[in-house]
């Protein structure tokens, strides 16, 4: 990240202080220092990573080391090289790299979202890749090096339900698994993007949809440990979202502990449940002035 790009962004603490870096660049890159904003210190970068939260909000040690050890950043990578992201996800990829603008993709994850599909497309695309873990962020960094991508992109944690991007900053919000991750939030961070996108921009979203009866007669400390949310396409229109296209796939039993914590959860208890996905694309409306690349 480069030092003029932390105007996009504010402090959720000062969103009317501008953010300033002190500390040590590497080149043009901000590398190791403090990020301020007024009299205060809000933020951080290490190792070439900012981030506007508190350092505690991080992935465990261990979650981590099994993360590097089970290689799944690399293999993450290798499953978008041989798949498709189905209708939904291709036409937001195709539409996305012609706007030539800047997308946000919310808790990128070890997956990275959609971004290492659209970076297949164009490895030069404008996106800034977001967690609540500025190691994961580390982690995404070091891989798009290691591939020779993503030379525009700007890795920054921050919490995707704070008002960390400035209004009508970005073309695009990818999230895929990311709104899904806030607890029971969603509402809160589909209004963020909503903020964060100027008129007419693209939201995309690819998340576990638990409007089923499935789900809902799952025992309720499963449903409140993973924050489970159902029905993305209603919550996208209250939020003032007009949808553009929309597919509710009925997917395939969870019977696979590295599908995550939900899986082993019910695999656990011997719960049937299956995964099924909502991929929405919606447009803020309006007809905006899209950001182009210089
Ligand atoms: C399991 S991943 C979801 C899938 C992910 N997009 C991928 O492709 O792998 C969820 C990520 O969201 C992050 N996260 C959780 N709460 C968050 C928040 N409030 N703001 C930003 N990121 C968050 C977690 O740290 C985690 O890395």
């Amino acid at each position: 990240m480069r030092a003029d790009d932390l105007s996009l962004f504010q402090s959720p603490l000062l969103p009317g202080e501008e953010l300033r870096f002190e500390g040590k660049l590497d080149g043009e890159h901000l590398a190791e220092g403090l990020l301020c904003a007024g009299w205060h210190v809000v933020g951080y970068v290490e190792e070439g990573v900012a981030s506007l939260c508190a350092p505690n909000l991080n992935w465990r040690d261990d979650d981590l080391a099994k993360l590097k050890e089970g290689n799944w950043i690399q293999r993450n990578r290798d499953w978008w090289r041989s798949t498709q992201p189905g209708p939904v996800g291709s036409r937001f990829v195709r539409e996305f790299v012609k706007t030539q603008g800047r997308m946000v993709e919310v808790g990128c994850g070890p997956g990275g979202g959609i971004t290492p599909r659209v970076l297949l497309d164009n490895r030069d695309c404008r996106i800034i890749m977001n967690d609540i873990s500025n190691r994961i962020l580390q982690l995404q960094r070091d891989q798009m090096k290691k591939e020779g991508v993503g030379s525009n992109v700007i890795f920054m944690a921050y919490d995707m339900m704070k008002k960390v991007l400035r209004p009508e900053t970005v073309d695009a919000v990818s999230s895929f698994g990311g709104f899904g991750e806030t607890g029971g939030k969603a509402d809160m961070a589909i209004s963020v993007a909503y903020d964060a996108l100027v008129p007419g921009g693209l939201l995309y979203v690819s998340e576990l949809d638990h409007d089923s009866d499935e789900y809902r007669a799952l025992p309720d400390d499963i449903k409140t440990r993973f924050g489970l949310t159902e029905g993305w396409r209603a919550r996208l229109e209250r939020a003032g979202f007009e949808i553009t296209q929309y597919a509710a796939t009925q997917g395939e039993l969870m019977d696979d502990p590295e599908d995550g914590g939900l899986a082993k959860a019910v695999m656990e208890r011997g719960i049937t449940l299956h995964k099924n996905h909502a991929q929405i694309i919606a447009r803020k409306p309006g007809r905006g002035s899209l950001s182009r690349a210089p």
